[in-house]
């Protein structure tokens, strides 16, 4: 069955100087192998929709946009270390099954507020991720560039290589734990709460390793899923593949639509509800209330469990007036979703030295506030969805350090966002790990 692209509401697509080419180079991809295979897109969309009734918890995080500089083998096992850490901590406090999805292997593509960018009087074009243009502010590199695409693709398959090699090879098995840690040299609370945990682990997988029943249980198997934002369909439609009277889309298990591509009648909506794979769709303040509804029945018109996680996004000042309404909606209508709380997207801020930053603490914040609407609307708060890096940069203000405004400028690195360093990330996984533990209570 053929997917179609409808030209009506297709929004935040470049404007290549030459179609043509872009038409090549996406029937170049068509004919390549894809990145990820649909067996693995069905084991996905289990975990998710168990993970929305209770039984499990999904952890996703990574790049706000993965480049093309960043590339080396250390630098990609160190962003899949820092998930492999926060999923540890949470594994081993709370004792569920945690779900891993990067951000990873195609997050290439960013949506923005503006078609355009000034700079001391000059206009170029806005950059739009390292699959379309480059970030460096010359007419050269901003202008669209379709063999970007491929670039895109062959670094995607590159670093799906080494997840598949490191899982492989068992580097993911939390038998792995002491080469997670690698890059924490600093001695802080929160690392030294984790290595005590990794020394805890280490301990019980020795003594569980003359134990059968304990070599059987999931501790052994850690897969790490892909996600990235379907937003240049075209790209998106080249990993097609027709599979049991079902369309799916393997460029990445998940795919999710931004904030600013959701509306009801976009081209993006009409994309993922005709594909099979699991979906995310950002929720920020300015979504309309009777429109989820609508939304959800497009896209999930059999209500599968699984389909659909709504990654809400929402901010501190927002989520309390918006997340009960939606909620409510969704319950009244028996609508089956998994809630994701994406606690940076409503979050940003431009600092006093103009750098974006999210802080700390309200990033704590709007995650506390979802655990407790949830618990007070009696819906299952069912995972997590962070920008963060396993590298020490200085992108978020706050946390255990106290990252203060002036200190952003040392290793700030972000392409795009701000994102959590590997510090804030364990520290955010210990509070997670806490209200995890209350839901549990809660739900006794
Ligand atoms: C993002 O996830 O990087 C992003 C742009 O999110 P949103 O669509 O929620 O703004
Ligand atoms: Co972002």
């Amino acid at each position: 069955m053929n997917i179609k692209i409808k030209n009506s509401g297709l929004t935040q697509q470049p404007h290549w100087p030459d179609l043509e080419q872009v038409n090549q180079i996406t029937k170049m991809i068509k004919e390549y192998p894809n990145l990820v295979s649909v067996k693995e897109i069905i084991n996905l969309k289990r975990q998710l929709a168990n993970a929305s009734k209770g039984d499990g918890f999904i952890l996703q995080g990574g790049d706000c946009a993965e480049t093309f500089t960043e590339f080396s083998n250390d630098m990609i096992q160190n962003k899949l270390k820092v998930l492999l850490q926060m999923s540890a901590i949470l594994q081993y406090v709370t004792k569920i099954n945690i779900t891993k999805i990067g951000r990873i292997a195609g997050q290439f593509f960013k949506p923005r507020s503006s078609e355009y960018e000034f700079r001391d009087g000059v206009k170029l074009p806005a950059y739009r991720g390292d699959a379309i243009n480059d970030i460096t502010f010359t007419k050269e590199h901003r202008t669209p560039n379709p063999k970007r695409l491929l670039q895109a693709y062959h670094q995607s398959s590159a670093i799906m290589n080494l997840i598949r090699n490191l899982t492989m090879g068992g580097f993911t098995n939390f038998t792995n734990i002491n080469s997670w840690n690698l890059s924490l040299q600093e001695k802080s609370e929160y690392v030294k709460k984790y290595n005590a945990i990794a020394k805890q682990i280490n301990e019980m997988i020795n003594f569980a390793n003359v134990s059968k029943d304990f070599l059987s249980s999931n501790i052994h198997q850690n897969t790490v899923y892909t996600s990235h934002e379907s937003l240049v369909l075209d790209y998106e439609l080249a990993f097609h593949k027709y599979y049991n009277k079902k369309n799916y889309i393997c460029s990445a298990h998940m795919l999710w639509v931004g904030d600013r591509t959701r509306f009801l009648d976009s081209a993006h909506i009409d994309f993922v509800s005709q594909i099979a794979n699991p979906v995310g769709v950002k929720i920020g303040p300015s979504i309309c209330i009777e429109d989820i509804i609508k939304l959800c029945k497009k896209i999930n018109p059999k209500n599968e469990h699984g389909k659909i996680s709504l990654i809400i996004r929402l901010g501190i000042n927002y989520i309390n007036d918006i997340l009960p309404k939606l909620i409510k909606t969704i319950s009244q209508n028996k609508i089956n979703v998994l809630w994701l709380c994406d606690p940076m997207h409503g979050n940003t801020i431009k600092s006093e030295s103009g750098l974006k930053t999210r802080n700390f603490d309200t990033i704590k914040q709007e995650i506390e506030c979802f655990f407790n609407i949830h618990q007070q609307q009696g819906t299952i708060p069912g995972g997590v969805h962070f920008e963060l890096t396993g590298d020490n940069v200085t992108e978020c203000t706050g946390g255990i350090k106290n990252i203060q405004d002036n200190d952003l400028s040392e290793h700030y690195q972000t392409a795009c966002d701000p994102r959590l360093n590997n510090e804030q990330s364990l520290e955010m996984g210990f509070l997670i790990a806490e209200l995890l533990q209350k839901r549990r209570i809660a739900s006794e």
